[in-house]
């Protein structure tokens, strides 16, 4: 079995998913109503964010994805007693943190990237951090050059060896004036993270302004800390000395929802997302709305659909917030080979995200991908060198084939594509949904899915 495979099926078990594959039998809308919970994106840094209080916190709307036991158990490595009292509701006691043994650390290796967030925290508690191999979807080199440079602004001492890396703060952590690169989603979260607790104020140039962003921004204040977001990417923190727990619901995971929604599109469907809200899907909604899809806006949720007629092509750039999310490109391009006319995507923020169109020309797509991009596409922030464009020439029927997920978004896209083919397709590596799918299988059958789990 390749480390592929492995992880897949790691991830699937973490959430009681034990099948290797699903095969679909397509062509049939998906309709109904499901729920999305906390996202991924955000609930995972606010259990990191829980080391830092003093006393315990409460998260709510944590969804059962395995990215979430993966820190779970990485907390629990560090003495951090984690309990749920009831479904999505973590409660996190900090008061026998610890420091762990690289071993433990170790077996949690390769399985997320979220482990490189415990860097502050961990050196403010316990006065240094180990940082196991990170894990992650498989969309490029994904460096952590920022988050060091980072650190290392703060005071830390960074040293890497073939075991992972070690930090030590031998003078402490002070706070700094950081400019970053590129509005790094995680490095912004390194920083806040680190600065909270670090000794005077800290001035974040070019941070990532993301929704979950700024609900982590809403726990630390919960927590005690003083953050204030000023115009034009800057973010001012005012170190102190304590952190307390807190309570918190975790914002919706727009990324499932805008998921969801593209597979209403994709299948003919008319999918109600309970749990979704307006403000931070707008982006979203204006392009679901240029190809031809539909939506309501209810107070629970929004529900998607096709409201039959013909889809139109479009043209969208990935971007930082508020942009066109990296992440809703995949599901919404399965949608676009149904659209009439020539549809492009430029990918702006990952420089080799489109690995998973492969396994749509197979099932009958017409997708060409330029790996050098395409030039003369305005930018929200300064051009990087990476890019990547894709032309989709619709429409074009589907066909089922047998395919191999490759990462969480892409994984969920083949999914769909299979759902709106004709025919059987066989998707191995499912697990990999898992780590950010919630409830997947019980989800695609209360929306009527044709499918049998193997393996
Ligand atoms: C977060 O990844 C999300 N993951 C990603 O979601 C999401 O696609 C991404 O933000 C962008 O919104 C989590 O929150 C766990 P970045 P992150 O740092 O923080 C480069 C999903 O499917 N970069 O904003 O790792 C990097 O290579 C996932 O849910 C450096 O060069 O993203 C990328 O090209 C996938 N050096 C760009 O910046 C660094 O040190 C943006 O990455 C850090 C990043």
């Amino acid at each position: 079995m390749n480390s592929v495979v492995k992880d897949a099926r790691k991830a699937g078990e973490r959430v009681g998913l034990t099948a290797e594959s699903i095969t679909v039998r397509g062509g049939n809308p998906l309709r109904g109503r499901i729920e999305v919970r906390g996202a991924k994106n955000l609930a995972t840094k606010a259990m990191v964010a829980a080391l830092l209080g003093d006393t315990p916190s409460i998260l709510r709307g944590v969804p059962d994805i395995s990215d979430v036991q993966v820190v779970r158990g990485l907390l629990g490595v560090y003495g951090v007693r984690v309990t749920d009292p009831s479904p999505g509701e973590l409660h996190f006691d900090t008061a026998a943190v610890e420091k762990a043994h690289f071993a433990e650390i170790d077996a949690h290796a390769g399985a997320s990237r979220i482990p490189i967030l415990f860097c502050g925290p961990l050196l403010h508690r316990l006065g240094e951090a180990r940082i196991p191999d990170l894990g992650g979807c498989r969309i490029g080199d994904r460096p952590i050059d920022f988050h060091l440079d980072a650190l290392r602004a703060f005071g830390a001492v960074v040293d890497k060896s073939y075991e992972g890396i070690h930090l030590t703060a031998p003078n402490g952590l002070k706070g700094a004036e950081i400019t970053l690169p590129y509005p790094s989603v995680g490095a912004t979260e390194q920083v806040l993270l680190t600065a909270v607790r670090a000794k005077g104020t800290t001035e974040l140039h070019g941070a990532a302004i993301e929704p979950e962003i700024m609900d982590l921004i809403a726990i630390l204040q919960k927590m005690g800390a003083i953050i204030s977001v000023e115009p034009n990417r800057v973010i001012l923190i005012e170190g102190v000395d304590r952190l307390d727990g807190y309570r918190h619901t975790a914002l919706f995971d727009r990324n499932e929802a805008a998921s969801w929604a593209s597979a209403a599109l994709a299948t003919h469907g008319d999918i109600f997302v309970g749990g979704a809200s307006q403000a931070e899907l707008m982006t979203y909604l204006n392009v679901y709305r240029k190809v031809g899809g539909a939506f309501d806006i209810e107070d629970d949720g929004i529900r998607f659909y096709h409201p039959g007629g013909e889809l139109g092509p479009v043209t969208v750039e990935t971007d930082v917030h508020p942009g066109f999310m990296t992440d809703w490109q995949q599901p919404l391009i399965v949608a676009l080979t149904q659209a009439h006319g020539v549809s492009i995507v430029h990918e702006t923020v990952y420089e080799n995200r489109f690995g998973f169109t492969e396994a749509l020309v197979k099932m009958g797509a017409d997708i060409v991908v330029h790996p050098e991009g395409m030039p003369n596409v305005p930018r929200r922030v300064a051009r990087r060198a990476f890019e990547q464009s894709a032309v989709i020439t619709g429409p074009t029927p589907l066909h089922g084939a047998d395919i191999t997920v490759p990462d969480l978004r892409g994984g969920f896209s083949h999914l769909i594509a299979a759902l709106a083919a004709s025919g059987e397709s066989k998707i191995s590596n499912i697990g990999i949904i898992a780590r950010g799918y919630e409830h997947i299988i019980q989800k695609l059958e209360a929306l009527g899915a044709d499918f049998v789990l193997e393996g």
